[in-house]
């Protein structure tokens, strides 16, 4: 008997740079049962290391060179126009450089979710990894959340915590801040894709959803 296939949900990924979350979105869909199928990626930078890491994947890569419009709203609508075109139901920010319109995020709000690499809502914006150990906090992390007009402030859906040890340098943070980006960031569209992550006001309600009961203590046992 053969199973029913898995309604997925039609994902954009926007990119600016390397695109290794993007990677981890494109790994993801590759299972059989993952609610998502990843159908175009976008950079804003057509020479984005992400974009030739995604052709090679063999997925649809489109560069919209911010740069070829005269403003904020003209880039905007030729986006928002080729994620139409695309037919898509998702879309995910991972490491996108770009401030959208809040004309953009209010026609994609509750489907459009990106990560930060940091526990929002400490260290909003850039330079993350510096400012944790600037401010000397012992724990440091990852979220992702719906996007809406005010840069990661959109409500969380789902974040992973890491110890900062002694001796860290931004480098060494921020690359152990990324490997949880990768497990986050897949299982998070997951739970978006399924209906399982509701916004409920200013914060996701999440429906059956194993949740962690090991609290992350640094420093600690
Ligand atoms: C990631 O740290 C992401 O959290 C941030 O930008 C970085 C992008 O890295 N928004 P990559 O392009 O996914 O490798």
């Amino acid at each position: 008997m053969r199973s029913s296939p898995v309604s997925r949900t039609r994902v954009a990924i926007l990119i600016s740079g390397r695109g290794s979350n993007m990677m981890s979105l494109l790994e993801a869909a590759k299972a059989p049962g993952f609610p998502a199928e990843i159908v175009t990626v976008i950079s804003n930078r057509p020479d984005a290391q992400g974009l030739a890491r995604a052709q090679a994947a063999g997925v649809p890569a489109l560069g919209i060179d911010h740069k070829a419009y005269p403003n904020r709203e003209s880039f905007d609508a030729a986006l928002d126009a080729a994620l139409r075109e695309a037919r898509v139901g998702i879309v995910c920010l991972a490491g996108f450089m770009r401030l959208l319109t809040p004309r953009f995020t209010e026609s994609w709000s509750g489907r459009m979710i990106n990560i930060h690499p940091a526990l929002l809502p400490s260290f909003k914006g850039l330079h993350t990894h510096e400012r944790a150990l600037e401010a000397g906090v012992k724990i440091h992390g990852c979220t992702v959340h719906f996007v809406t007009a005010e840069m990661d402030v959109g409500p969380i859906i789902m974040q992973a915590a890491v110890p900062v040890l002694e001796g860290d340098t931004p480098e060494r943070l921020g690359a152990r801040v990324l490997t949880q980006e990768h497990v986050i960031y897949p299982a998070a569209l997951r739970l978006v894709c399924e209906g399982r992550a509701r916004i409920a006001g200013e914060r996701v309600a999440v429906d059956e959803f194993e949740v962690a009961t090991q609290a992350l203590v640094v420093p600690g046992a």
